[in-house]
């Protein structure tokens, strides 16, 4: 390759996909690496060689030995088939998790799932609200090197929430894109939500893609956004997993199945959901209407 040529988009399926029952099989890794984050947020890296081949939106089952085992983004390396996850104390599972050491042992399966698209994408906007900025990073990982040019805009309540702004900030500044850092409580950048930025953002710039994770109530008024924009757009979603393989059903929204539809899915197909935004299901399987924050 001459110099100034830009690399090519690294491909989304180049090989045959791996049997879901290789996917399946825990995997007991210990944890090489621990380190602090944000507020009750914790990074973990360990060795996995499936692992290693997620693409940015995919997750694994992640099993903390005695107590749960629950979904988290996975987030590969690229090198040595090291592959971290980072971890926001919920309950029970990510509780167990957060105490976890290095040396110490958890399970992983996976990955599962669809990630984010980026075939031809040139100008992409990321929305990133707390957690949602994990597979969110991944993806701008991804697409730097191949000089897209990306801007994020980071949003959480309050600046101890915020994740992974100097590398974000940095991956923006390389491509010539903008960062944004918003807080609901005006601790860091700017004091609003994330989305009366993304409104203003969208107006301004000229952009091919949007991509967004995060709170669902969030999600939906970027997807609206981008719909009225008429700029294509996928979202991340969350649910409850139990099996993350498409067995269970507990993760249904409409008649999609969040863990083998998703989790990432197209505006489009969010547009056509009255769910989407508005309700999600407990751990029972009852709908339960989402809140605002
Ligand atoms: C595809 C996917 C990727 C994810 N990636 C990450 C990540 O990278 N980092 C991270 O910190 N978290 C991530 N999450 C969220 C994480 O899986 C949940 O916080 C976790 O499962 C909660 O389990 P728990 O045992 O700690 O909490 P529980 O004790 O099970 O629940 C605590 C509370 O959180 C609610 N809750 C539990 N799970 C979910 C869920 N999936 N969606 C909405 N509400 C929920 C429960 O209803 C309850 O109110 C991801 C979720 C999904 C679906
Ligand atoms: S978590 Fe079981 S079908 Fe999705």
């Amino acid at each position: 390759m001459c110099k100034d040529e830009t690399p090519e988009l690294p491909s989304m399926s180049t090989a045959l996909p791996t049997p879901t029952y290789v996917l399946s099989r825990p995997r007991v890794v210990p944890i090489l690496d621990v380190v602090d984050e944000a507020s009750n947020t914790k990074s973990f890296s360990f060795r996995d060689k499936l692992g290693a081949t997620a693409m940015p939106g995919q997750f694994g089952m992640i099993w903390a030995p005695g107590t749960d085992e629950v979904p988290m983004s996975l987030l590969p390396r690229g090198k040595d088939d090291i592959v971290t996850i980072t971890v926001k104390e919920r309950g029970n599972g990510t509780g167990a998790l957060l105490r976890k050491k290095k040396g110490d042992l958890i399970g992983v399966r996976g990955p599962y799932g669809r990630g984010f698209t980026y075939a031809g994408v040139r100008n992409a906007l990321m929305i990133g609200g707390g957690t949602g900025a994990i597979p969110l990073l991944a993806l701008t990982r991804i697409l730097t090197p191949s000089r897209v040019r990306c801007s994020f805009i980071l949003g959480a309540h309050t600046q101890r929430e915020l994740l992974f702004q100097n590398e974000i900030e940095r991956l923006c500044k390389e491509t010539g894109g903008s960062y944004i850092v918003t807080t609901d409580d005006g601790s860091a950048g700017t004091q609003a939500l994330a989305t009366h930025e993304a409104a203003k953002v969208l107006r301004a710039g000229s952009f091919d893609r949007v991509y967004t994770c995060g709170p669902e109530v969030m999600m939906r008024k970027v997807i609206d956004l981008a719909g009225e924009a008429r700029i294509a757009a996928e979202a991340g979603l969350e649910r409850i997993f139990k099996c993350g393989s498409g067995i269970c059903g507990s993760c249904c929204i409409g008649s999609y199945i969040v863990c083998k539809d998703g989790p990432v899915f197209s505006g489009e197909i969010l547009r056509e959901l009255p769910e989407f935004g508005r309700s999600t299901r407990d751990a029972s399987g009852r709908p339960v209407i989402i809140k605002s924050s």
